[in-house]
């Protein structure tokens, strides 16, 4: 449907916008995947300097997965939820045993690991390898709930699984890693959450079903858990 032409202005936006990331600028499956466990329960801004020191003291998965707890504690001290980087040990340890030292390139797998989950597998599938399959963080789900005007409460799994897929009908095959990211910083950037949503600046707004109907700052709908 029409929500498969909204992929290209979203890309292009994201070539003149994208933020300049360690991650992005070397998007390697070991980089990748830590990043995105930083990111799980820290802002960016927080994340950069635990991220930056992290892979100059273990730059690889054989390092993490002989790292001493001791460091591992005091490279993760002051992120907090530390289950995980005990999970990230406990995944390396995997990883080399069972995947000869390099994280694995199917998202099923990475689902498999320790502390990677669906967002997490979709990420590094789609950012390290290109493989086309979505990943919907917090940001780009109040983008699709907005695109497609959904009223759902974006709380319940069965929402969250519809806008899933309706970003899994988006993705251009060969730039998945690009257009997920696009959709984070889309939803971090421009379309803000609450009543203050930035569609002035947005590229898709004339595609954008909440937009048309003048309902932006209401969407999307959201239970307190
Ligand atoms: N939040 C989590 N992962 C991210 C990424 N790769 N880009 C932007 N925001 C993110």
């Amino acid at each position: 449907e029409g929500l498969r032409r909204l992929a290209e202005p979203i890309l292009a936006w994201y070539e003149q916008n994208a933020r300049i990331l360690p991650w992005r600028e070397q998007p390697d499956p070991y980089r990748v995947w830590i990043s995105e466990i930083m990111l799980q329960q820290t802002r960016i801004e927080a994340v950069l300097p635990y991220f930056y020191r992290f892979v100059e003291v273990l730059p690889d998965i054989p390092a993490l997965a002989k790292a001493e707890e001791a460091t591992l504690l005091k490279l993760w001290e002051g992120l907090g939820y530390y289950n995980r980087v005990r999970n990230l040990q406990k995944a390396a340890r995997i990883i080399v045993e069972r995947h000869g030292g390099r994280l694995p390139s199917s998202y099923q797998h990475l689902l498999k690991l320790p502390g990677i989950g669906e967002y997490t597998a979709g990420a590094i599938a789609s950012i390290a390898y290109h493989i086309p399959v979505p990943a919907v963080d917090g940001n780009a789900l109040r983008v699709l709930a907005r695109l497609l005007a959904c009223r759902a409460d974006i709380a319940q799994p069965q929402a969250r699984k519809t806008l899933r897929a309706a970003a899994q009908a988006m993705l251009p095959r060969e730039r998945a890693g690009d257009f997920n990211q696009a959709m984070m910083d889309l939803g971090s950037l421009v379309c803000l959450p609450g009543p203050a949503p930035r569609c002035d600046l947005c590229p898709v707004r004339t595609g954008c079903a909440a937009y048309r109907q003048g309902v932006a700052d209401k969407l999307p709908v959201k239970s307190p858990q």
